[in-house]
């Protein structure tokens, strides 16, 4: 069974997909079931180095990565913001070279924020996404 906005990833060919809406099928890629990646936090080096923040300038408020490194070899490849009831979903991808950097412009106090890096997986703000 899949839930709502889970993330997947074929560990063969690397396919990453997103459950719009959740049934009981096991999702599947090259012939092997797909990997869920669950939204990581803690409180080392890493951990704060891949939490999304947010940032609140001239009255607009952003969610940034901007403690990570935009390389071609490892960076972030995209930020989601969802209010808590899931209700919408935003999403937006970045190049290397680029400030990983999206404005909520929804439901700001219900925000969750999540990033992708391309060598780290899949993060979350706080303990309590
Ligand atoms: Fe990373």
């Amino acid at each position: 069974m899949t839930e709502k906005l889970q993330i997947y990833k074929c560990e063969i060919c690397g396919n990453i997909v997103q459950v719009l809406i959740p049934s009981y099928g096991e999702l599947v890629c090259c012939n092997q079931p797909m990997k869920l990646l669950e939204i990581q936090h803690d409180e080392t080096e890493i951990g704060e180095k891949h939490a999304p923040k947010k940032e609140i300038r001239d009255n607009r408020t952003f969610v940034h990565v901007k403690t990570h490194p935009m390389l071609p070899e490892h960076y972030i490849q995209f930020i989601e913001i969802y209010p808590e009831d899931k209700s919408e979903l935003h999403l937006k991808y970045f190049d290397p070279g680029e400030i990983p950097e999206y404005e909520i412009t929804n439901f700001i106090d219900s925000t969750k924020a999540i990033e992708l890096c391309n060598i780290h997986g899949l993060w979350g703000e706080d303990k309590n996404d």
